[in-house]
């Protein structure tokens, strides 16, 4: 049986107001993901990753448009109830790892539980838990200062998954990094994905984006299915339309030009 639904969009347009106008940075997109997927969204700057971000996380709303996240019409949420869901439904990891400063990895990856009203005698324990889980048992007294950068990122990664939130949300999660911490952070996203974590991705960087299961590409604001990317670009991102023909650059090559 297929898995179950877990996000689904269709028909998302966002505009920023601008000036006397506005600017539209999200055309049209329809996106579903099933539960214990493994997506990476995959686009340039300024394509509208952040953007996209934003309204699937819940910090944003769309201009129009429908989203359906874990059974729940986003679209017909008030700030408060959206803020409910931001808690309750999505793990956030973000590139520069956003750990507070003064606490220890412990207590960072305590406090979302704090926020979900979770009794404080099962807050260390399932904060342990996870602490264990992401390879940091022997370091949950250290300070983020006090971690290398990867160490950092697996304290978000704790962080974000100690509310058994429905959907990883991934930002640039190895954009801090360098290349040999950042596949290590990739293969613990893997292994997570491997014991039934939902994980939505969001990068610049194709070699990031091949670890998922499964890429979408977006492009000035309009989302494209791998098959659909493969359609219209080569593998340098060149346009097939805009590649001269042989018997063009033949003419060229003769003339010069
Ligand atoms: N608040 C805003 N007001 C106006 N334009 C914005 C705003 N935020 C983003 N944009 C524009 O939307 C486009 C997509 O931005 P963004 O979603 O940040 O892209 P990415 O994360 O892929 O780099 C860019 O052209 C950017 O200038
Ligand atoms: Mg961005």
């Amino acid at each position: 049986m297929a898995d179950k639904l877990i996000l689904s969009m269709r028909g998302i347009n966002k505009s920023y107001p601008l000036g006397d106008g506005s600017v539209q940075v999200l055309f049209d997109v329809d996106f579903d993901v099933r539960q214990k997927e493994f997506v990476s969204i995959l686009g340039p700057s300024g394509s509208g990753k952040s953007t996209l971000m934003n309204i699937i996380g819940c910090l944003d709303t769309a201009t129009s448009g429908s989203y359906v996240l874990n059974g729940k019409d986003i679209g017909s949420l008030k700030d408060r109830q959206l803020a409910k869901v931001r808690n309750r439904d999505i793990g956030f990891v973000f590139q520069q790892f956003q750990l507070l400063n003064r606490m220890s990895a412990l207590d960072n990856v305590v406090l979302p539980l704090i926020y979900a009203r979770v009794p404080s005698r099962e807050r260390r324990a399932r904060a342990t838990v996870l602490l264990n889980k992401v390879g940091l048992g022997d370091k949950m007294m250290n300070k983020p200062k006090q971690l290398s950068g990867g160490q950092q990122q697996r304290v978000a990664i704790a962080r974000a998954m100690v509310t058994d939130p429905a959907i990883i949300l991934a930002d640039e999660p190895t954009g801090a990094l360098d290349q040999k911490t950042g596949a290590q952070i990739m293969e613990l996203f893997e292994q997570l994905n491997a014991e039934g974590k939902t994980i939505i991705m969001i990068t610049h960087d194709p070699k990031i984006a091949r670890r998922a299961k499964r890429i979408v590409h977006i492009l000035d604001g309009r989302l494209y299915t791998q098959e659909e990317y493969d359609a219209i670009y080569d593998e340098d991102g060149v346009r097939w339309e805009d590649k001269p023909t042989i018997r063009e650059r033949r003419r060229r090559r003769l003339e010069n030009v």
